[in-house]
């Protein structure tokens, strides 16, 4: 052990006191010794440092510090460096901050639309999102400040988020939704890595042995620490058991006393205790240790603020109405454009040092601006009067620019989405818009896909996600040609959200969320079926245009020419994918395995190359556990998007041969893809064993780990008026169109969180009486529950 001398001067109590927070944001310092406390703070897009008392989710503002675009924005960007720019910036801003903990990035997949967390989570591909990860964790560390990759693993629902049980095959699981977390640790050399709040294949993620030791630990070499979500350590003992160093936030002295009740009745050796202890303090010590201050400003922060959101910004469709010429009379249109909507809801939200709008900055462009109309209410209230106003503006310019999008009520921490629609009264502005003006530039924000039917409509669409606080002038930059827009899109807008195969149960109805699908998520679903969508995965418009010429194949990557053969200066995506036919593996019909970004000047070619790495050829043979790579032809498909192939040649690898966990007859619809028909029999056999679904009741006996929204079956009357009055404030701040982060937050939690949650007042015993109260059996409860309180209260001021 590294600091054994140090843990030789702590008594059992305080080693495990070390494991759980001393407040909701610190860990636990002991100055005497030298160890002091280190601060965690939230997040993946700006600095969350809450001024005062902290509550978690936000109730006391946070610091000001630079709120840069969402991690969905940036991954359009395709750009790592730009990655790690942000990821300085985060990480100098935590430094002056004296934060040695950024909870981020997050990286969880975009298994479905719907999540309403997409938007803090990069793409529906795991290496794009592993590569986003690792730079923005780079950049983070180079300031001496550690970063957390959040939500290890197979965290792609909010609904009962703390109860969900992710059943993944074990192929898929790692294919898909371990690789980011790979790429990000091994590449990234993450120094803290936080776990989801659900559970993965029956076993909650913080307390998962294998995921924590065989896999991060072993095959991926973490050396860091690992730190549970906020009330997501289900039982502390396992965690600590399994590989999790940090429960936070706080249980007041509950989390200490469960460690040494632990040792004391052998379910935790002290050895094992102090080898943890040993693992946290080599991070905190490190990490404390620096005090240098970073010498970067806030105004370099906007400025890279600005430059991520110029250079992720999507143009989905431009019949040449784009760039604006100098001079273009326009109108503006659309409550963004006076009220930005350019972060999500949730732990995420930063309190931004400065907030560009579209309208205190379109002075500085050289438009003719002839005014501005609403158009719609940010909530769902349909008004003709603010359409009339609009259309009477659209009638007198020449070009409309039409600000859309999702509302804040609309994609959140805590809630999924029930809809890929915009609000009828915005569609209801677009036709009506479209009807008396054929210049029409619909400008969009949203952190996660939205149903694209109108496009038809408008002539110009360009897609700015959720740009930070420099959003609408990097927009503006490209309306009027100033930059030329580069970003692609790094997840798929079907036609309709009811192709996808996860839709068949997502949020999931009961308890556990089956992955059945399997591998076939996003494009990898789409290409195989060959089903048509709205845009695929990769696609970007450009003012410029690009060819490819001339691709090498070589032992360690491909290579190939690319000209700017438009007009304007502008960047292209080159995107690899593999392919390759099998009748042993069964595998999507291609898959992203490398990716460039080049600037070129108008009419400048460059050579490009990029390089195989392990991941390019391999699968997980789940028979031998072990990577492999199936010997044979590959395909290698150079493109602009996942359906602008625009060079393809071929490889052979040696590989290993193929030893199968499965007969390939009985899986047939893995082999065609067409996983919306899979049966939950083949789902088995993938998986190894039977899933057995329990669907929710009314009456049914409700447990420890149980979420509180599902109050709903509780047996006592009361527990369901609980229910109803939490869900009537939640339906209240829906109307408003502002999430009510705490109730949701409790909606999503079990009873075993809410026995942590609470600095110490209530414990797991008060929280195991409560549940029999909601279970029918009121007096015994309350019996219960008043000695387990004057118990917890005598705790708390004794101590251990
Ligand atoms: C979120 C985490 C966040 C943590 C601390 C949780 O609710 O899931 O992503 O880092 O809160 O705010």
């Amino acid at each position: 052990m590294k600091h054994q001398q140090l843990i030789e001067q702590l008594s059992l109590t305080q080693k495990a006191f070390l494991m759980s927070g001393a407040s909701t944001w610190e860990t636990v310092p002991y100055e005497a010794l030298g160890i002091p406390a280190i601060f965690l703070a939230d997040g993946p897009h700006g600095l969350r440092k809450q001024e005062g008392a902290s509550d978690h989710l936000g109730l006391n503002a946070s610091l000001k510090a630079t709120c840069f675009p969402t991690a969905a924005t940036v991954a359009n960007s395709w750009d790592p460096e730009l990655g790690a720019e942000i990821g300085r910036s985060l990480g100098a801003e935590a430094r002056n901050n004296n934060v040695h903990v950024v909870l981020g990035p997050g990286l969880n997949i975009k298994r479905h639309p719907f999540c309403g967390r997409n938007f803090e989570y990069f793409s529906e591909d795991p290496y794009q999102a592993g590569k986003m990860a690792a730079a923005y964790t780079r950049g983070i560390q180079e300031n001496g400040v550690v970063a957390c990759p959040k939500h290890l693993a197979a965290n792609s629902q909010e609904t009962r988020r703390m109860t969900t049980d992710s059943i993944v095959d074990e192929r898929t699981l790692r294919e898909i939704y371990l690789t980011g977390f790979e790429i990000a640790v091994k590449e990234g050399q993450a120094k803290s890595v936080m776990t989801a709040y659900n559970r993965l294949n029956g076993v909650y993620a913080n307390e998962d042995d294998w995921l924590l030791q065989e896999v991060l630990v072993k095959e991926w070499g973490f050396d860091g620490f690992v730190v549970s979500d906020w009330g997501g350590s289900n039982d502390h003992v396992m965690g600590v058991v399994a590989g999790s160093h940090l429960e936070m936030p706080t249980t007041g002295v509950n989390g200490a006393k469960e460690l040494v009740d632990a040792v004391a009745s052998g379910r935790l050796s002290e050895s094992l205790l102090d080898q943890r202890v040993d693992e946290l303090l080599s991070v905190v010590l490190a990490t404390a240790s620096n005090k240098e201050r970073s010498q970067r400003t806030l105004e370099e922060h906007h400025e890279v603020a600005k430059k991520a959101a110029r250079e992720s910004i999507v143009l989905l469709k431009n019949q040449e109405v784009l760039p604006l010429k100098a001079k273009t009379t326009i109108g503006i249109i659309g409550d963004f454009a006076e009220t930005p909507r350019y972060q999500g809801a949730g732990s995420s939200v930063v309190n931004p040092t400065q907030l560009d709008t579209t309208l205190e900055v379109i002075g500085a462009y050289d438009l003719d601006y002839r005014g501005f109309a609403k158009g719609y209410h940010r909530s769902f209230k349909e008004d003709q009067k603010l359409i009339d106003e609009a259309v009477t503006l659209a009638k007198q310019v020449d070009t409309v620019l039409l600000y859309v999008g999702l509302d804040e009520i609309s994609e959140s921490e805590g809630l999924d989405r029930t809809t890929l629609s915009l609000p009828d009264n915005q569609l209801a502005l677009i036709k009506a818009i479209s009807a008396v003006n054929s210049k029409v530039v619909a400008i969009i924000s949203a952190g996660s896909v939205i149903d694209m039917a109108w496009d038809e409509e408008v002539q110009g669409i360009l897609h700015g996600y959720l740009g930070g606080q420099a959003g609408p002038s990097a927009m503006l930059d490209v309306i009027v040609g100033q930059a030329t827009p580069s970003g692609k899109l790094s997840e798929t807008y079907p036609h309709d959200y009811r192709e996808l195969p996860a839709a068949r149960d997502y949020p999931s109805a009961t308890n556990q969320t089956v992955y059945q699908e399997g591998p076939y998520i996003g494009y990898r679903y789409f290409e195989t079926v060959q089903k048509a969508v709205k845009y695929p995965f990769g696609y970007g418009l450009s003012y410029t245009q690009f060819a490819y010429a001339d691709l090498e194949i070589s032992q360690t990557g491909i290579s190939c020419l690319i000209s700017n053969v438009g007009q304007y200066d502008g960047a292209e995506i080159v995107q690899l994918y593999v392919a390759k036919e099998s009748e042993l593996i069964y595998r999507p019909e291609k898959e992203l395995k490398g990716f460039t970004k080049v600037f070129l000047k108008a009419g400048e070619s460059q050579r490009i190359e990029i390089p195989f790495d392990d991941k390019t050829f391999r699968y997980y043979n789940v028979a031998s556990q072990e990577w492999q790579v199936e010997p044979g032809e590959y395909q290698l498909l150079v493109g602009a998007s996942v359906q602008d192939i625009r060079l393809s040649g071929s490889c052979q690898q040696k590989g290993q041969e193929v030893v199968l966990s499965y007969d390939v007859a009985t899986i047939p619809h893995y082999f065609s893809g067409q996983v919306a028909q899979v049966t939950m029999a083949e789902f088995e056999i993938l998986l190894g064993k039977e899933v057995r679904l329990l669907p929710f009741t009314k009456g049914q006996e409700l447990f420890m780990n149980d979420s509180i929204s599902q109050l709903v079956y509780a047996k006592s009357g009361a527990a369901r008026v609980v229910y109803h009055i939490l869900n009537g404030i939640l339906k209240r701040s829906e109307k408003k169109g502002k999430p009510n982060l705490n109730i949701l937050f409790i909606y999503n939690m079990t009873f075993t969180a809410v026995g942590k949650m609470t600095n110490g007042m209530a414990n797991h015993e008060m929280m195991e009486a409560v549940v029999v109260m909601v279970n029918g059996r009121f007096w015994s409860g309350a019996g219960q529950l008043f000695g387990a309180f004057r118990r917890n209260r005598k705790l708390q001021k004794r101590g251990i």
